[in-house]
């Protein structure tokens, strides 16, 4: 059985009350039995926030970023061993705008997966194409190359600590969607690069996330569509109301 996982990711947002705030309402919410919550948090807040739900079950606290150098003069960065110092064990890797505005590329995030397997991180990588390429229809091309570069490479075991987030650019903030049929197509698509790749075994127990636009409206179609085991939300991640209502969506 492949894990159900709603993620939010708070990105730059909220302040420290705030953020308090939302993770409180959130660890008051009965999680259902058999979904998997993650919170992705801005640096300063991962201590505070992970010491808020380190008692909490089926409730984590993700990483946005982590360098992929184990320490050093890198000012402005946070390394593997500080993360692990402050209990936080998931890391978001490859979001489009990690990708976009600071210029990571498919090899540097290579490395920095490498880092994150070696100190026994769980990783949530991020693929998904860009308007131009959907409009081309190469989409499939697309995030194929993006996980030969930056994935493949690992053995089937250490494919365990990853977890596949499927983001279509242009579905992030634009309130566009990729409909269920489109999420599906993408997701199926994913599996069967997984399964030719690695295996049945590890294709069946990689959990693939839809991110871009999910909302309470929309969340139930996309995560019964048999390839799609949960989501990466932003926007209605800041919203206690709205992501409880994603939780509730499986
Ligand atoms: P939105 O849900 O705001 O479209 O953001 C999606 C996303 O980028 C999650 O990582």
């Amino acid at each position: 059985m492949r894990q159900k996982i709603a993620a939010g990711n708070w990105k730059m947002n909220l302040t420290l009350p705030e953020a308090r705030q939302l993770t409180q309402e959130i660890k008051h919410h009965k999680i259902p039995k058999d979904v998997n919550v993650i919170l992705g948090c801005p640096s300063p807040f991962l201590y505070m926030m992970n010491s808020l739900v380190e008692k909490t079950d089926r409730l984590n606290i993700a990483a946005q970023n982590c360098n992929n150098n184990d320490s050093g003069a890198y000012t402005g960065e946070v390394s593997h061993s500080m993360l692990s110092s402050v209990g936080v064990n998931y890391v978001i890797i490859g979001h489009s705008e990690r990708r976009e505005y600071f210029n990571e590329s498919n090899k540097l995030l290579k490395e920095k997966i490498n880092t994150l397997i070696a100190n026994g991180f769980k990783i949530i990588f991020c693929c998904g194409e860009p308007l131009k390429i959907r409009k081309a229809k190469t989409q499939s091309n697309y995030v194929l190359n993006q996980l030969q570069q930056s994935l493949f490479h690992l053995t089937s075991d250490e494919m365990k600590q990853i977890i596949i987030a499927y983001e279509p650019i242009w579905a992030i903030g634009t309130g566009l969607t990729a409909s269920p049929a489109q999420a599906q197509q993408m997701h199926s698509f994913i599996r069967k690069q997984l399964n030719s790749k690695y295996g049945k075994a590890t294709s069946e127990a990689t959990s693939i996330l839809y991110g871009g636009s999910v909302k309470p409206g929309n969340a139930k179609e996309l995560f019964s569509m048999k390839d799609v085991d949960g989501g990466l939300v932003g926007g209605a991640s800041l919203k206690p109301e709205m992501f409880k209502n994603i939780i509730n969506a499986f």
